[in-house]
């Protein structure tokens, strides 16, 4: 009988946590009753559990509640185990009677010991500082002293979107320290976005109402990235009126933030802003632009083709005296050969 009680102890350690009641005995007809069911508890609370060894088939003198902590009040067929700290990872709470044929039926307590993540904190794999834009990186969360690890699900956040879900393989009851690591690939539109790691520990039902999360600090995403012009493409080319003003825009983003450097058709003064502008446009501007963008990472280009046009007065009047030349002219022809047939 005793050989058959230390089988049971070993054979039920494997059950706790997972929600599963345990019963034993070849001949038995019903089996001890706990209530609450399961009971989900944190290191070092108290805690507390009724058992109905049988409703039938049993007396008071065959039956009993094994526990390594705690203390056990009998009333009948019922027993009332209670502890005031819970501070023994693995503990075993058996309640049993012993039937006429003379074997054990016994039931083992759904007990599960948790504690919640002490810290939680993330990193990079083998990386400090800015990343690459469309380059993998590893993030690590690490998770310390936290119980049962198998319970626990760690999740990667940008900012406010989930990256993914994680789990531990690890079936060890006790506190443990887990590590869980990330794949990304940034892109541009994440710099300035901050990664970070939640830890929560789901307990079921029985477990407390909210379940215990622990999240980390945040880690600042710097990602760089090669120049990109913003704006619409230039047409072929700019057609420009003498005397008005002229934008080349030649905006664009990066980081590191560009720099702009301008080759202009005449040789006029270096510029290095991102929108050339000239206030009012001479022939002399007439030609091609070519604006280059470069920081660390990469260089683009633009360019512009600037034709200029006589003002609109000025081809009015241009117009006008061709006008007046040609009847002028067309006159003067008129009456010479007016005169020559007059003669
Ligand atoms: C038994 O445990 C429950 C739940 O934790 C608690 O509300 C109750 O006060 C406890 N009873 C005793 C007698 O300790
Ligand atoms: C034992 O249980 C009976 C019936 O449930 C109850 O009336 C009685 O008060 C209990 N005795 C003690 C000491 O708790
Ligand atoms: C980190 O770098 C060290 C030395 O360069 C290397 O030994 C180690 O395997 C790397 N770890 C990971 C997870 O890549
Ligand atoms: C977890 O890490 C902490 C701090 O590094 C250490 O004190 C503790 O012993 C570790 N626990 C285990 C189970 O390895
Ligand atoms: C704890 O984890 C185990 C293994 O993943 C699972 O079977 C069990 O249902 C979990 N318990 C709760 C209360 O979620
Ligand atoms: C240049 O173009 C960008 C993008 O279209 C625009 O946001 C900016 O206001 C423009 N700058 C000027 C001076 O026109």
């Amino acid at each position: 009988m005793f050989s058959y009680f230390i089988f049971l102890v070993a054979s039920s350690v494997t059950f706790l946590c997972t929600h599963q009641v345990s019963s034993q005995g070849s001949s038995c007809t019903e089996y001890p009753v706990f209530t609450p069911s399961a009971l989900v508890v944190k290191y070092g609370d108290p805690a507390n559990v009724t058992c109905d060894a049988c409703q039938k088939d049993c007396s008071g003198d065959a039956l009993g509640l094994e526990h390594a902590v705690g203390k056990v009040t009998k009333n009948g067929t019922t027993m009332f185990w209670t502890v005031d700290r819970l501070t023994e990872w693995g503990t075993l709470v058996m309640c049993y009677y012993n039937n006429d044929a003379g074997d054990q039926c016994s039931s083992t307590l759904d007990l599960c010991i948790y504690q919640p993540p002490e810290s939680v904190s993330i990193s990079f794999v083998n990386h400090t500082g800015m990343m690459f834009e469309n380059q993998q990186y590893t993030l690590q969360c690490s998770v310390q002293n936290v119980a049962p690890v198998q319970n626990l699900t760690v999740t990667f956040y940008r900012g406010n979107t989930a990256l993914g879900h994680l789990q531990s393989n690890s079936e060890e009851k006790k506190p443990v320290n887990e590590t869980f690591t990330l794949n990304i690939t940034p892109s541009r539109e994440d710099d300035g976005a901050q990664y970070w790691c939640e830890a929560k520990l789901e307990l079921g039902p029985a477990g407390p109402q909210r379940p215990p999360v622990v999240t980390s600090e945040k880690l600042p995403a710097i990602v760089h990235y090669g120049p990109e012009l913003i704006g619409p493409p230039n047409p072929d080319v700019i057609t420009i009126t003498e005397g008005d003003t002229l934008h080349l825009n030649c905006s664009s983003v990066g980081k590191p933030r560009p720099s702009y450097t301008w080759t202009l058709p005449t040789n006029s003064p270096s510029y290095s802003g991102s929108v050339l502008t000239i206030k009012s446009v001479g022939f002399e501007h007439e030609g091609q632009y070519i604006c280059t963008v470069s920081n660390t990472v990469g260089t683009v280009t633009k360019e512009f083709n600037i034709d200029v046009q006589a003002s609109p007065l000025i081809r009015i009047i241009v117009g006008v005296s061709a006008a007046v030349l040609f009847v002028f002219i067309l006159c003067v022809l008129c009456f010479r050969s007016y005169k020559q047939n007059r003669k």
